[in-house]
């Protein structure tokens, strides 16, 4: 399967759930993953945070490779000087590699060796590439970067920690950057990161979004394949695609 036919499987399912393995469990996380696994989540989200660009620190790549799973792992890099991580977390098995554009002078450079590099799972498969925008950054940073992108995640919170309150003007940035994909003709995947629980997942997704990472609103209590479940099922109602 090339890269094309990864994001045309993608966008096809979409709205898609990506869980938030940062709210999970770790002393369970292979009964965790596999919860929701079942109950039809195709995307692990990894938070790497590092203590400098974020208050918190979480993991790096070795829980990436450490995780062994057929669901294809999003890994969001909210590190200082991303460009010496890359490899590290393409070896270690990321599907999709989203870095902060705050995090970096050099964010077009980090697509650049993104896009010469292979995914270490399955070479076939293509590796995605993506940023990801804190609420604060405006979508004009896009402009240039657009010709090197296949995912595009906006922050509905200030990066930092879990089950955090999605930030209202969010909602108006999201629409515009759905209908600026849209109207270039860009085969780009939109993805909200933040914020998203039952009470809101349907508002959210009714405005277009491709990809939705939910963390804490997954990874509660012991049933994180239910909560999955009913939230995609909200999602896919909202967007108006059939259960
Ligand atoms: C923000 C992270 C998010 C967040 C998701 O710091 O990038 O992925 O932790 O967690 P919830 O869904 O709990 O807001
Ligand atoms: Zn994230």
């Amino acid at each position: 399967m090339s890269k094309r036919d990864t994001l045309v499987c993608l966008r096809a399912a979409r709205p898609l759930i990506s869980a938030g393995v940062l709210s999970a469990d770790l002393m369970h996380l292979d009964r965790q993953i596999a919860s929701v696994r079942d109950a039809g989540i195709q995307l692990l989200h990894f938070d790497l945070m590092d203590g400098q660009f974020c208050p918190m620190l979480t993991f790096g790549p070795p829980m990436v490779k450490a995780v062994r799973t057929d669901l294809l792992k999003d890994v969001h890099l909210m590190v200082r000087d991303p460009l010496e991580r890359l490899p590290e977390v393409v070896r270690a098995g990321a599907d999709l590699v989203v870095v902060n554009v705050e995090t970096t002078v050099h964010i077009h450079r980090a697509l650049q060796m993104l896009g010469d590099m292979e995914n270490a799972n399955d070479p076939e498969r293509g590796l995605l590439r993506g940023v990801a925008l804190n609420p604060g950054t405006p979508l004009g940073v896009l402009e240039p970067l657009m010709d090197d992108l296949d995912v595009i995640f906006l922050l509905a919170v200030n990066p930092g920690w879990g089950g955090q309150g999605f930030i209202p003007s969010v909602r108006g940035k999201l629409s515009r950057l759905v209908g600026l994909v849209r109207d270039a003709g860009r085969e780009i995947l939109v993805g909200i990161d933040g914020g998203i629980v039952q009470e809101n997942v349907a508002e959210v997704a009714a405005l277009g979004p491709d990809l939705i990472v939910a963390g804490s609103a997954v990874f509660r209590g012991d049933d994180p394949g239910a909560h999955a479940r009913r939230l995609s099922e909200a999602a896919r109602a909202a967007a108006g695609v059939n259960p």
